[in-house]
This record gives structure tokens, sequence and C-alpha cells, in this order.
């Protein structure tokens, strides 16, 4: 089991996948769908869809109990207060508001323990962006700003329009300064030291790490302004500044749809390792959404996912995976329908750009 994941702390506490692509992905009225857990941060878009039953699976309980909190808060919390907790907007919880909600909320004891000393550890404050994932970014970002300075950045954030951005990337952006950065975080050395030790995935998609991320980067920047793309401001502030680029769990309808659904939905926490777990079930997930765990597989696992998964997906069920630097397994793994054709246009607008997709679809074969 992976160490790196198991860490008994929060990784992740607030996005670092594109949430409109997953939104768009999800088909409505599910009866049973296999999540992921990570954060969380996708359980109001998933919830917006209906499904009778999901199931939140993760090797980190500290994950599991990070989404019970946030289930607990869709449930009980209204929208205003649910920003307020999470330290977003202009209304924003005291430290002492934020711990009477907290002490309120139906959370099991031991995840309530252990969440309890994260937020003392952070005083009462938002814990939003305390994953270590979070942390890295927003130490990253300090660099950021002292290499590229205060002027860029707010050239940058002050775009309304992407031409504007087009333009002052063309003429006016500090490329080399940036391309110095890239170098330095972009190295291998960066992120392990900083996060995956060496359990970080072995690039397959690309022969050179810089490359790499200049491309996804490029081809970000030309996406959107940059106050409407959430990891651009990951990367520029280490959190997002500005209301337009926040995560759908964040906006209205998408959590007023997913506290209704929530009352409907049967919700499952589970923690395991995804592929031995879910093998298990024959013929039981409309949807095995994996995010982007299927990177960090390695040997047999890394060969045989597919071909493990198939069993559990019903007729016709959907296997939506994202890959980060590693796409493993073989292209074809047989008795799947490759559905990425109708979602290329997607994919070319998911706002890291640092992910490749695959939506596959079981088809029934001779064989079953
Ligand atoms: C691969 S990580 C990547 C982060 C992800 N992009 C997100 O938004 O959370 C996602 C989650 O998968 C969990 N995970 C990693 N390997 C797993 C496995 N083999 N089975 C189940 N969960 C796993 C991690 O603990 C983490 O919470």
């Amino acid at each position: 089991m992976s160490t790196f994941f198991c860490s008994s702390k929060l990784n992740y506490t607030f996005s670092n996948e594109d949430g409109n692509v997953d939104r768009e992905l999800l088909p409505m009225h599910a009866s049973h769908v296999l999540i992921v857990a990570g954060s969380g941060s996708r359980l109001c878009h998933f919830l917006e869809k209906k499904p009778k039953k999901m199931t939140l699976i993760d090797i980190s309980r500290e994950q599991l109990w990070l989404c019970d909190l946030r289930l607990e808060l869709i449930r009980f919390a209204s929208y205003t207060e649910y920003l307020a907790f999470w330290g977003i907007g202009d209304t924003v919880f005291t430290p002492k508001e934020r711990k009477d909600i907290f002490e309120k909320l139906g959370i099991q004891e031991e995840a309530k323990k252990f969440l309890r000393k994260v937020f003392e550890e952070n005083s009462w404050e938002s814990i939003l962006y305390t994953g270590q994932w979070e942390k890295t970014f927003a130490k990253s970002a300090k660099w950021v700003r002292r290499v590229l300075g205060n002027q860029c950045i707010n050239t940058l954030l002050g775009f309304t329009n992407i031409n504007q951005q087009l333009t002052y990337l063309k003429n006016g952006f500090p490329r080399s300064r940036w391309n110095l950065l890239l170098r330095a975080f972009s190295s291998a050395t960066f992120f392990s030291s900083a996060m995956y030790g060496k359990e970080f995935p072995k690039m397959n998609v690309s022969e050179n790490y810089f490359e790499f991320f200049k491309d996804a980067f490029e081809r970000s920047f030309r996406l959107c302004p940059v106050r409407e793309n959430f990891f651009l401001q990951i990367v520029l502030l280490g959190k997002v500044a500005h209301s337009e680029a926040l995560p759908p769990e964040f906006r209205p309808q998408v959590f007023d749809a997913a506290k209704r659904a929530l009352k409907e939905c049967e919700i499952a926490l589970v923690q395991s390792e995804l592929v031995p777990w879910a093998a298990q079930f024959p013929n039981e997930f409309d949807v095995i959404y994996c995010s982007d765990v299927p990177s960090y597989f390695k040997g047999p696992l890394a060969r045989q996912w597919l071909v493990s998964l198939r069993p559990s997906l019903k007729n016709n069920g959907k296997l939506i995976a994202r890959y980060y630097r590693n796409v493993p397994g073989p292209a074809d793994a047989g008795g799947y329908l490759n559905l990425n054709h109708l979602y290329r246009d997607l994919y070319s607008k998911e706002q890291t750009q640092v992910y490749y997709f695959d939506v596959l679809q079981k088809v029934e074969t001779t064989h079953g």
C-alpha cells in the first residue's frame, strides 16, 4: 500500500482536478457510482447527478474523514454557511463560529477527533488549503511571485478578456523568468522531495518534464483569463482569489442541487484499495470514477486494472479515469468501447491541462 497516500495527514483539501469536466462526464440517475474520494471536492457535482447510491473509496482514512465533514456540511449548512465555513467570499466564519458549527455536525467520532485536531492546529481558521498538495503550491507560489514580480501577477489577474491576455503573453510576459521557474518546478526532485517521495509516477507521456509542463501551461494560459482558471490561480497565488474560478461545489445551483439529492442518496465510505475492493462486486456499478489513481499503479496491477475492473461494471457502465504524467495499462483492454471522441472538446477545456482522460464503456463480449 502506498505510504504517501497513507501518511496520516490530509494530502488533498481543495481540488486539483477541474470539476467542470467531471461534472459533464457523470450520467444522471445512476443506480450505484463508485468514486475515488480524494478531498471530496467533487461530491457536490456528483450528487447533483442524483445517483441512488454513491460509494466513496480511498486508501486514506483521513481523506474519507474529510469527505464525511463535507457531506455533513452539505446536509446541515446553508449555501452561505458552507462558503463561510470554508473561508470563501465576504462573510467568512470567525474561528468560534466555525468551531460551533463543527461541533454540531453528526460526523463519526474518530473522524471528528482527527478533524478537531486539524482545526485546532489551524486556530479554527478554514482548512481549505491545508492539504500537503495545497501547502506545496502555497510555498511554490511565493517563489513564483518573487521571480515574476507583483506587477506581472496583478496584470495577469486583471484581464477579463482572453485576447488581452494573449497579447500580454506574446509581448509583455517575462517568458525567460517563467521558463526558469518551470525548469525548477518541473524537475522530478521538486515534487518528489515536497510530496510524493519515490512514489511519484514515472512519466511515460513525454520524454522531458520541462517540455511537458511548458506545453501544458501554454495551453492553460490560452484557455481563458487567469481570473477564471482555478489551477493558474493556485500556481500564481497558492489559492483561488476570484470567485469566477471557484470549483463547482461553491456555486449556489450546484450546492443546492447536491443538498436536495443527498436526502435521497445512500452513501457509503470505504477505506480500501480501489481495484481489489471493486472486484468483489460483479455487475454492480453504473460508473467507476477512478480519478488519477491508475497513474500510480505499478507492475501487474498497471497492466491488469482495466481487465480487473470490467466485471464490476454493469453492461454499458462507464469507467472514467484521468492520468497524470503516466498512462498505465494496455490502450485496448478488450470489452470496452472507447468514448473519448465524444468528449474531445470537453477535455480540451480542462483547466490544468496536465491530465489525460479515458471514458470507457463496458460492452458485452461473446465470452462475458
Ligand atoms: C490519486 S489522488 C490524486 C488527487 C486527486 N487528483 C484528487 O483530486 O483528490 C486521489 C485520491 O486517491 C487515493 N488513492 C490513491 N491510490 C489509491 C488506491 N489504489 N485505491 C484507492 N484510493 C487511492 C488517495 O489517497 C487520494 O485521496
